[in-house]
């Protein structure tokens, strides 16, 4: 018996456009292939040259020294990021390129050329320093989606102080546990932020946060919103008033390669939040290459990751990767659909952006939405399409690709974690042709591998756990303050090995499918079945916008699954509809699968980031009160319906 069974069949395939092909860094299968097997065989003398493309102030001694689990990479080299994304750009034809463009929410814009986001960054690292900043403090960045968010990134990574972005859309109880774990001296906000037309309060927050964070000495604050907002005197300072004052002229320090670039916390199911860490050197360079060979990044492109900086696809794709590139990075502040669902696409049109990276919850509420929204705009300017953050469901992905790629921009879908820090599994666009709902190979370095619960290779097509074999530049290095942590929530389930969380399966290309997460597994009648296939077969009927699977408790079948499904907008509800899913699922991948349960629901349980939260619908299957952590939920309200709608 399998420890994870694949049910999905999806043959569909689709090569790189030949045009694409041409022009793009990585040209041909046999070129990836090739560059893998050196990466892989030899992966010092491969990291080692790829690191040539930055800038050292001092060279690195080893590439690599492994001390199982603990990594270091580029051992006694020293090197600066800021100075890697600005300093260096600044110095050639990129100085008065535009290097940030950004649009509110409102819709006001600015733009940034390299020149100016070094000085604004230099003058912010003044800032810090004059607040009493030094290297290896600890700043808390809780921010909207403006310029400065990226400017008191980069201004932290200039001094070497650790930066440790918390998402504008946690509480203060969620700031408070994240600084109070991480001991941030200062941290910077602004006095509100715009969603949907409304303003979410960060300075009220950030006030309620540190009435229990005494660590936090000061707070500086952007003006965006212009509300009154409460100031503390002696720790409360204005962004713009700091900013006047400080000098433009700030040396970029030379950091070790293992120095603390940021700490970044995820949630885990329960207790105290996570500190994931990152550091310097192997980061940026993962970051940087992979931004250079999955997104295909030239000079002329405009691109744009809709994530949060508040979430690692911020830190590393909206922020540090394209800067590192000398690319252009586009930054929208506000929800997707305000003042109409149409925003997106009003942007794509209005910016030319070339390259878009979002994530499948994104895409599969623009299909709920309509094509009409896209239809109104001209989105021939885009070039490349990618997704991140879970499984596409293949018609989601075929949506992507025929109404906003017009059937013209090859997909990336991306794999990779917040402990992963870049991309480990992906397409490369010019070589690697595509399967909807399919990572497809690993990239450069990175050795993964789906096993049985021992640790033994399943063979192609058979499902088990992804795990990765061999260190990776961009890896975490620990989780903050609790190494313990580290060792046993990551390597402690195949010794020397680590593990993802997630379930796959390789098929007989050798490219991998991600099935969810392993704890999400539902155990039918001793068929152990990852939700993503189960859900993908929901969501091939056109009138499923999106569905989420859970087991209950079954006497006979040990789980019954039940699906939680949301139709496609104008759908009107009747008995017949309940019928014909759990059909079509069954015709989709046969009887194990069929669903004993199907609840509509208009909307399901998120994360903020996106992700549905399986666990929460566990517990509303089996009729349970909710247990855990449910601080990330996006919308209360969704729980409360859920409960009422029975089938
Ligand atoms: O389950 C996988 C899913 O998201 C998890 C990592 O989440 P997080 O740390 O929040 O980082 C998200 C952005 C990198 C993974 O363990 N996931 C992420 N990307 C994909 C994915 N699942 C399937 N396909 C993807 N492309």
């Amino acid at each position: 018996m399998a420890d994870i069974e694949s049910v999905l069949k999806e043959s569909r395939i689709f090569e790189p456009p030949s045009t694409f092909r041409q022009a793009a860094h990585v040209k041909s299968l046999e070129e990836y292939r090739a560059l893998y097997r050196r990466s892989v065989d030899e992966p010092e003398a491969f990291w080692g040259e790829q690191a040539e493309s930055l800038r050292w102030s001092k060279r690195w001694e080893r590439v690599l020294e492994w001390d199982p689990p603990f990594a270091s990479w580029f051992v006694g080299g020293c090197l600066n990021l800021s100075e890697n994304c600005l300093d260096r750009h600044v110095a050639t034809w990129r100085k008065n390129k535009a290097a940030l463009v950004w649009e509110g929410e409102p819709g006001d814009t600015r733009v940034l050329t390299y020149h100016d986001l070094l000085r604004e960054v230099c003058r912010f690292a003044n800032v810090l320093k004059a607040l009493g900043v030094v290297k290896g403090d600890r700043v808390g960045i809780y921010m909207p989606m403006i310029p400065e968010a990226a400017v008191a990134m980069l201004a932290c990574a200039r001094i070497g102080a650790t930066h440790s972005v918390v998402f504008g859309g946690f509480s203060a109880e969620a700031l408070r546990d994240r600084m109070n774990d991480a001991q941030a001296r200062v941290i910077v906000t602004a006095d509100g932020a715009y969603r949907r037309g409304a303003v979410v309060p960060l300075k009220a927050n950030v006030d309620a946060a540190l009435a229990g964070a005494p660590s936090v000495e000061n707070v500086v604050v952007v003006r965006r919103t212009g509300e009154e907002v409460p100031f503390h005197a002696g720790r409360d300072h204005w962004w713009h008033e700091l900013m006047e004052a400080a000098s433009a002229q700030c040396p970029a320090e030379p950091l070790d390669a293992e120095h603390p670039l940021f700490i970044l916390y995820t949630s885990g199911t329960t207790g105290r939040p996570k500190g994931v860490v990152h550091t310097t050197g192997g980061y940026l360079l993962q970051a940087s290459l992979t931004m250079k060979l999955v997104f295909d990044v030239k000079d002329e492109d405009t691109y744009w990751c809709t994530a949060d900086i508040g979430w690692v696809t911020g830190h590393s794709y909206v922020v540090y990767a394209p800067l590192a590139n000398g690319a252009t990075t586009f930054m929208y502040e506000g929800a997707p659909n305000h003042p109409e669902p149409d925003r997106f696409w009003r942007i794509v049109e209005r910016h030319g952006i070339t390259v878009l990276y979002t994530a499948p919850t994104a895409i599969r509420a623009f299909v709920r939405w309509g094509e009409q929204w896209p239809r109104k705009h001209d989105l021939t300017s885009l070039r490349l399409l990618g997704t991140v953050g879970e499984p596409i469901n293949p018609e989601a992905w075929m949506w992507y690709h025929s109404v906003i790629g017009g059937g013209r921009c090859p997909i990336v879908d991306t794999w990779w974690q917040t402990e992963t820090g870049a991309i480990m599994i992906t397409p490369l666009p010019g070589a690697i042709a595509t399967k909807p709902g399919s990572g497809t190979l690993p990239f450069f370095g990175v050795e993964p591998e789906v096993v049985d619960k021992d640790g033994h290779a399943v063979p192609p097509g058979a499902g088990g756990y992804l795990v990765i074999k061999k260190p990776w530049p961009s890896m975490l290095r620990t989780v903050y303050g609790d190494p313990e942590r580290y060792v046993e929530t990551y390597w402690k389930r195949f010794p020397g090995i680590y593990f993802t969380g997630d379930g796959a399966r390789r098929d007989a290309d050798g490219y991998f499918w991600i099935m969810g997460r392993v704890d999400d597994v539902i155990n039918v009648a001793g068929h152990r079945l990852g939700t993503m296939e189960v859900e993908s077969a929901l969501v091939s009927h056109p009138r499923v916008a999106e569905a989420a699977v859970v087991g209950r408790p079954d006497e006979l079948k040990g789980q019954a699954l039940v699906a939680f499904v949301t139709l496609q907008a104008g759908i009107a509800l009747n008995e017949g509809l309940r019928a014909e899913l759990k059909e079509h699922v069954v015709k989709e991948i046969g009887a194990i699968a069929r669903p004993d349960e199907i609840r509509f629901s208009e909307a399901l349980p998120k994360t903020r980031s996106g992700k549905i939260m399986r666990r929460l619908l566990r517990d509303i299957a089996a009729g349970r009160d909710t247990i855990g952590d449910t601080t990330t939920l996006e919308d209360y309200s969704v729980l409360a319906r859920l409960r009422e709608e029975e089938e």
